[in-house]
């Protein structure tokens, strides 16, 4: 995700020991991918800044940085490369730290290269860069599409990106940034939920010699990288107001102050923000300031839920087990096994989707899924409420009992509607059950929609 187009993708390993990054080096060698290697933290940072990587090698101990410092501002500047920690044996502990706080992994040293080859390959050979398009011909995903091109070639400064976790926020910043005429400029990505607040606004906005202890020399930020392209903020729900208003003031005025500055800097970037949250219901809870959510909102985009799309379900399962073909064969799906999936409510959306898929490839390569192999939860169940309120009535003669279910479903039907103000997909999700399943006992029982 994090790497430029056209590029291939980069491996980064951030270690002190000279000998040991070069024998990694040699090791690790493979025609598919690129190795960069940095020797501190700060090097290594500002590789990652500029170079995106799509895996990351990191030593838990670096002689210029605090333990897992290093990894939180990899972090949230690469949220999508995985970073893998090397450790020795003593450090297991903080080694279980940093895979809690979100490194991918940790291997211990000296390691086994092999083993570690494998599993570095299957990253890189799977980290997807943008501009590769969006998966669907559905009728919404084509509007989407559609839109995503105008917003690209427009000369709007901001644009929301709204939409359930998975549905594509982060694919759909690519696009934009792809489509438009900055595409050969930075896109850096921001995960504002994965940093305190403190350590965020000096990513963003960098840092002044002195600023604090530590601030041994001046360091640029995140804006600072983005200049003359795209600076993607994703999770902005989660920034706090005394960030929102520094972030709203620099999308005013397009200038900022590094921490500790007496200067203004200036930077010409889009930026495209990104939540899952309602930024209206934070609003009006007090937790969003209303002026930056109107800024922000003036081109806002609205991701649809898979569920909303299920067409593209097909599609999609197709171009996933293709995409992970290239560690096994690929997987197909027995036609039953497709309609199931298809009317699969999907809570985690595309991502959910993909990772089932990475799952059956793992477990089917090569073979057809068929209905049995698939998890449980992927079958159509019945809803709990409905199981209860049907166990609580007492028993009728056997001849009335089909009208009962029906006017019982009948009811619940009706409810799940109205609660969901007419909209089926939500119903559905209410009642437990999938959209088409939901539409099919809409027609038998003639509800009209
Ligand atoms: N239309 C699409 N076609 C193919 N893959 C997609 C599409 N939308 C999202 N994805 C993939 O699904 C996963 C989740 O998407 P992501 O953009 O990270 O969602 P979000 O940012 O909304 O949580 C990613 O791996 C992404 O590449
Ligand atoms: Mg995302």
């Amino acid at each position: 995700m994090s790497n430029q187009s056209g590029k291939k993708p980069l491996l980064l390993i951030i270690d002190d020991e000279v000998a040991l990054t070069r024998s990694l080096q040699i090791a690790l060698r493979d025609p598919g991918y690129e190795i960069a290697i940095a020797h501190t933290a700060e090097e290594g940072l500002a590789s990652a800044n500029a170079l995106r990587p799509g895996v990351i090698l990191l030593d838990l101990r670096l002689p210029d940085s605090d333990d897992l410092n290093p990894l939180e501002r990899l972090l949230a500047m690469l949220p999508d490369s995985p970073v893998y920690m090397m450790s020795a044996h003593g450090d297991i502990k903080t080694a279980v730290d940093a895979v809690k706080r979100g490194a991918k992994d940790f291997v211990t040293k000296p390691f086994d290269i092999k083993a570690l080859k494998t599993r570095l390959q299957g990253h890189l050979q799977v980290s997807e860069s943008p501009g590769q398009g969006l998966v669907g011909n559905s009728p919404v995903m084509e509007k989407l599409r559609q839109e995503l091109a105008l917003i690209a070639k427009s000369p709007a400064k901001t644009v929301l990106l709204l939409g359930e976790s998975g549905t594509g926020k982060t694919a759909a910043a690519n696009e934009i940034h792809t489509l438009s005429a900055l595409a050969g400029k930075p896109f850096v990505e921001v995960n504002c939920a994965a940093l305190p607040e403190a350590l965020l606004e000096s990513e963003l906005f960098g840092v002044e010699k002195g600023a604090f202890t530590g601030a041994h020399k001046s360091r640029s930020g995140l804006i600072e990288a983005a200049n003359e392209g795209t600076l993607f903020l994703d999770e902005i729900g989660e920034l706090s107001l005394a960030m929102q208003a520094k972030l709203l003031s620099f999308l005013e005025s397009q200038r900022y102050r590094p921490v500790g500055s007496t200067d203004e800097k200036q930077a010409n970037v889009r930026v495209i923000a990104a939540t899952n949250r309602s930024l209206s219901d934070a609003v009006e809870e007090g937790n969003f300031r209303a002026d930056l959510y109107y800024r922000l909102n003036v081109m806002p985009v609205k991701l649809p839920a898979l569920s909303e799309r299920a067409d593209d379900i097909p599609l999609l399962l197709e171009h996933f087990s293709m995409s992970f073909s290239m560690t096994s064969d690929p997987v197909s799906f027995a036609p039953e096994v497709i309609e199931t999936l298809t009317g699969y409510h999907w809570p985690g959306n595309i991502r959910e989707l993909k990772n089932l898929v990475e799952r059956l490839s793992v477990l089917y390569g090569g073979n057809e899924v068929t209905l049995a192999q698939l998890p449980d939860e992927y079958s159509e169940k019945l809803p709990e409420n409905k199981v209860e309120t049907l166990a609580s009535q007492p028993a009728e003669p056997v001849g009335e009992i089909t009208e009962h279910l029906a006017n019982e479903e009948k009811r619940l039907i009706l409810g799940a509607l109205r609660e969901s103000g007419g909209h089926k997909g939500n119903a559905a999700k209410r009642l437990n059950i999938s959209r088409h399943a939901l539409k099919r006992r809409l027609q038998k029982l003639g509800i009209q929609s």
